[in-house]
This record gives structure tokens, C-alpha cells and sequence, in this order.
């Protein structure tokens, strides 16, 4: 039986055909099996609305920009951005992590970043966060030399869990980052407004 990955809703907001069809051209145009990789590469995984791929892809104009989600509201949230406002760094890719892996396992990132993954908060459901020892092997074996990965969580028992984890990986530095690292995303701004503490990571592979 196929291993199941994605818990989450694909769609939550009507999309309009036209959006639609500019996110399908967006897809052929900036086609991923395509890219560049010569240049500097950055990765997000779970981007959600792309507020920080948008954010990223303005502040780093010479470097490609990568998201990775099957949420299509946020896939289609970015084309229409990109195509609106001519950004020509990002390329999406709208599924899962685990099937990005598989295909683009030669790709080398400079900058990798998993921000508020879902916390899968109830004991019974936490075999469904993406952040697990598996996960952290593959982003770390695709991972520059000198390569760092951000992580942000506003669930404790996440981050603690992960924090354990990161253990078993001697060749990764570890550093507890005290500011935010990236612009406020949407989960971000949830987060504050319950007051949650945010706890963010910066792994560095030496
Ligand atoms: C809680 S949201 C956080 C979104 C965004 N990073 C933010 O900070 O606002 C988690 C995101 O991870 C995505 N996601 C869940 N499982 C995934 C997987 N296996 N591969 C890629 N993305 C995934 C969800 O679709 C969702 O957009």
C-alpha cells in the first residue's frame, strides 16, 4: 500500500479558472525540470500562502527560489504574484516533500527552510509531522557544505522532539536562534496572536 504523506486539505478557497490556467502556464513556463542549478539554491518546504518565498525571491534576485507544497491556494497565490509583479526566481512544485526528494535528489541547496510545519499536536497524530530522523536525513543529504536549514515551530513538544532528534546527526551544528528568522508568515502572525513562544532552529552542515 502507497505510504500516505499529506493530511491536510489540497484546496480551501474556490480558485477561478482563470488563475487556474495562469498557474498551469506558470508551471510549463518556469518548468522545475528546467532549473538552473548552477546558481545558488534556496528550498522551502510547506510554504503555505509564500509569503516567505515571495519575501525571499526579492531579497535574493540572482539566486533560484524553490517551493514545495501540494496546497494549491498557495501555489496559485504565488504564480499569479510572480506573473503580476515579473519574478522570475521561483519555481513551484505542488506536492509533496516526499515526492520532490525522489525526483530532484542531485539538487544541492545553499538554504533550506521548514517553517510552522503542522504540529500534529494529539500523541496519536505525531507520526504525521514531517519533521522526523527520516526527514532530516534526506534535507541534509541535499544540503550544501556550509548549507544551513532554518525550523520554526510554535509547538513545544515539537520542537523538543526535534531537538532530540538532531542528536543522532554529529555532523550538524545546532544553534537556537532567539529572533525571528524570516518575515512573519501567516503562521507566524497565528501564532503571535495566541501568544504562542516561537522556537526556531538553525542547523548548519560543516
Ligand atoms: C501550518 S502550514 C505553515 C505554512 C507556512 N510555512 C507558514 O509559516 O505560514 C504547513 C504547510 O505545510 C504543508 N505540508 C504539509 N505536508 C507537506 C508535505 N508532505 N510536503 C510539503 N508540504 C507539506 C501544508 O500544505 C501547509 O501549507
Amino acid at each position: 500500500m502507497k505510504k500516505k504523506f499529506y493530511f491536510g486539505r489540497v484546496k480551501s478557497r474556490k480558485i477561478s479558472r482563470i488563475k487556474e490556467s495562469s498557474f498551469k502556464k506558470y508551471l510549463k513556463t518556469k518548468n522545475i525540470y528546467r532549473l538552473n542549478s548552477k546558481k545558488k539554491l534556496i528550498l522551502e518546504i510547506g510554504i503555505g500562502m509564500g509569503e516567505n518565498l515571495i519575501y525571499l525571491s526579492k531579497r535574493n534576485i540572482k539566486k533560484n527560489i524553490i517551493g514545495v507544497d501540494p496546497f494549491k491556494n498557495g501555489m496559485v497565490n504565488v504564480s499569479d504574484y510572480c506573473i503580476n509583479n515579473n519574478i522570475k526566481n521561483i519555481y513551484l512544485y505542488p506536492y509533496v516533500f516526499q515526492k520532490f526528494i525522489n525526483k530532484f535528489k542531485k539538487l544541492r541547496f545553499d538554504i533550506i527552510y521548514v517553517l510552522f510545519p503542522d504540529p500534529w499536536p494529539k500523541k496519536r497524530h505525531n507520526k504525521r509531522r514531517i519533521v522526523n530522523e527520516d526527514f532530516l536525513k534526506k534535507i541534509f543529504a541535499i544540503l550544501k557544505k556550509k548549507g544551513r536549514v532554518f525550523f520554526s515551530t510554535d509547538n513545544l513538544d515539537y520542537y523538543m522532539n526535534v531537538r532530540t532528534i538532531i542528536k543522532k546527526f554529529p555532523y550538524i551544528k545546532v544553534k537556537k536562534i532567539n529572533k525571528i528568522v524570516t518575515i512573519k508568515t501567516k503562521f507566524y502572525l497565528k501564532a503571535e496572536k495566541k501568544g504562542n513562544r516561537i522556537n526556531s532552529l538553525l542547523f548548519s552542515k560543516n
